[in-house]
């Protein structure tokens, strides 16, 4: 299927503008999630095998999860365990409803395999987002895996108001998803990943921290877990600050990583031009950062704060590097667009042989062990 897609269908959604096909894809998708049949076919061809693991306090079906961004409106929900992923993260959601950037603002880098965006959280905003959720519950179309949503700051927010903002979300949102993901680390709002540095972020979390303890509005508190993304250009010491924040502010776990504003080196000058654009880097040549940041944050948390990798998995052998260095669950944005819709199945069924090569009965083994050293 991936070598079908690679040779027959990517030649053609790639002779398309990036974001124009991403659009009609998603109008596609929408399209099957709304119709049990077409979600059982989809199922039919990429269903992948059951490869449990629990971790936040929930039980995930597979390791392999949709990465934030892709599905920014919830349009899809029920169509991504139909592909196989074993969780999705919808969003980024702002409190504010906001256009995003000018565009043209998403590339693609077909040589390295990567994509540039500077998509600036184009979103419909919190409440239309809570009423979309709501609606694929009410259609009975809720998927059978875990969903988080990815909280992004509305542009026309000051930065000292951030934290309001994010809680102004995170309220209405709380009873409609499974996790949450803290986002301070897109590339593509102004200075947003100031909020990264210890005492904003100590802030926003403690907002949220607040809202979790007292629940919504005639409704008990039920804690949602809550974690914080970061970006790939940290350095290993403002990691360390931001773990500082784990125990006092509950936080869950962290995602690692976010898009790089780093670029490769490139001789072709069609390339250098395309890596010239503003905006961050994703896919192959975020790979090995990005699973330098994951060890090291194992390393120091002892393992003890479980870690989504993110960042350049295109292939098992790629999310078992992410796994074995300290990651728990690993996500997919652009492995998706170059490999197609089987990836998930096939990064699963990867994962599986490793496992049991490597002598391990459960997945859990596997996390931080070391062993897919490349
Ligand atoms: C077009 C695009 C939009 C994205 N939007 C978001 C977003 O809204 N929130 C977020 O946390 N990450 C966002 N990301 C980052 C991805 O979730 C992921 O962290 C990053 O792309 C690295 O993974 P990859 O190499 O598998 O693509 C976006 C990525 C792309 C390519």
């Amino acid at each position: 299927m991936s070598w079908f897609y690679r040779t027959c269908v990517r030649p053609v959604l790639f002779a398309q503008d990036s974001e124009a096909i991403h659009d009609r894809t998603l109008a596609f998708l929408g399209l099957c999630s709304r119709k049990a049949t077409l979600c059982d076919a989809l199922e039919a061809f990429h269903a992948a095998p059951r490869l449990p693991i629990k971790v936040l306090g929930l039980t995930f079906p597979n390791p392999v999860g949709l990465a934030a961004g892709l599905d920014k409106e919830a349009r899809a929900v029920p169509v991504w365990p139909a592909l196989g992923f074993g969780f999705s993260e919808l969003g980024g959601v702002t409190w504010h409803p906001q256009p995003g950037n000018p565009t043209p603002r998403l590339f693609r880098a077909i040589p390295d395999e990567a994509l540039i965006n500077r998509m600036g959280f184009n979103n419909p905003g919190a409440v239309a987002m809570a009423q979309t959720l709501a609606s694929w519950r009410t259609l009975g179309r809720w998927p059978a895996h875990p969903v988080g949503l990815n909280l992004g700051k509305s542009k026309l927010t000051p930065l000292d108001q951030a934290a309001e903002d994010y809680a102004n979300s995170f309220r209405l949102l709380a009873p409609l998803a499974d996790f949450f993901v803290v986002n301070v680390s897109s590339p593509n709002t102004p200075n947003l990943r100031q909020l990264q540095d210890k005492s904003a972020l100590d802030e926003i979390l403690a907002a949220l921290q607040e809202v979790n303890r007292s629940g919504g509005p005639g409704r008990e508190a039920q804690p949602k877990p809550i974690l914080v993304k970061v970006a790939p250009d940290l350095s290993f010491e403002a990691l360390d600050e931001i773990l500082e924040l784990a125990g006092p502010r509950q936080l869950a776990g962290i995602v690692a990583t976010n898009t790089t504003l780093g670029r490769p080196e490139a001789t072709d000058p069609a390339l250098r031009l395309i890596y010239s654009e503003a905006g961050g880097l994703s896919g192959k040549p975020l790979r090995a950062r990005s699973t330098e940041i994951i060890r090291h944050l194992h390393r120091q948390t002892r393992g003890r704060l479980p870690i989504i990798g993110v960042g350049g998995i295109f292939t098992a052998a790629d999310a078992w590097e992410k796994i074995t260095a300290g990651a728990s669950l690993v996500q997919v944005y652009t492995g998706l667009v170059y490999e197609g819709p089987s990836i998930a199945r096939a990064i699963v069924r990867g994962l599986h042989e490793r496992m049991l090569e490597a002598g391990f009965a459960e997945l859990c083994e596997a996390v931080g062990s070391g062993e897919g050293v490349r």
